[in-house]
């Protein structure tokens, strides 16, 4: 079995993987880490230096580079919702990774092998450090194909437009419609689960949740209930 403890969540953008995620870190005491970010972290290295959507195969070299290059730590901040924020080279890039456009460029620049082979190693040491869950797209797949208990969330392609939209419009950042964002989801997930290296999918062992008509309480209880069972049964194996 593999010590410590780590909970491999994937699935596409708007299932609920992070709101479940962070609420189950807190419920069981364990290390939440969001993949996705550092994948966002890179692709915004990569526009301050001057990359667009339209980059080109030739490229690839250089923002491998820029990811290698790169120091990342996430830092716990106490605020009244305690928040992970993420550093890169000293600088809290938090606040600017989330918007859609950002999204869009992290999906595309994930799709270079060199930047997937940068992160790998990280992930690996950030869930090796202690009980922890991971969320992102090959986490059950490729980093932690040894997880304790693996998740794969789904959603309809509605339900997540909607979600999302909820979330920029929360952050007061909604300047993208509902058909837009739905769009931008449906050439994510398109990319996401055709690209050659570490795609999309369900690994063979994790389990399954379609997350369309359920709350996130609903969820979260869901997944803490089937962890606190894989515990019991591996505690009972000694
Ligand atoms: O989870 P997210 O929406 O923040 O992820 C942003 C992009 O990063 C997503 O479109 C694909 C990529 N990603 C990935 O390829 N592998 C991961 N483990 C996490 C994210």
């Amino acid at each position: 079995m593999l010590n410590p403890f780590v909970v491999a969540v994937d699935g596409p953008a708007g299932t609920g993987k992070s709101s479940a995620t962070k609420r189950i870190a807190d419920v069981l005491n364990l290390i939440h880490v969001d993949t996705g970010a550092l994948y966002r972290a890179v692709a915004y290295l990569a526009t301050e230096a001057g990359f667009t959507l339209e980059f080109e195969d030739a490229d690839h070299a250089a923002i491998t580079r820029i990811a290698e290059k790169a120091q990342f730590e996430f830092k716990r901040v106490k605020e009244k919702n305690p928040k992970n924020r993420l550093y890169v080279n000293g600088k809290d890039v938090t606040s600017q990774l989330r918007t859609p456009d950002m999204s869009m460029m992290a999906s595309k620049v994930s799709a270079i092998p060199g930047v997937r082979a940068a992160l790998k190693g990280l992930q690996r040491n950030l869930g090796l450090q202690a009980p922890s869950i991971l969320e992102g797209r090959d986490i059950g797949t490729v980093i932690f194909p040894d997880a304790t208990i693996k998740f794969f969330l789904t959603a309809s392609i509605d339900e997540r437009a909607k979600r999302r939209l909820a979330e920029l419009e929360a952050q007061d950042s909604d300047t993208i419609s509902y058909e837009e964002l739905r769009e931008q989801i449906r050439a994510r997930d398109n990319g996401d689960s055709t690209r050659s290296i570490a795609p999309l999918k369900k690994a063979d062992d994790a389990i399954e949740i379609d997350t369309t008509t359920h709350t996130l309480d609903e969820v979260v209880s869901l997944m803490v209930e089937k962890i606190k069972v894989r515990k019991l049964e591996l505690e009972a194996k000694g």
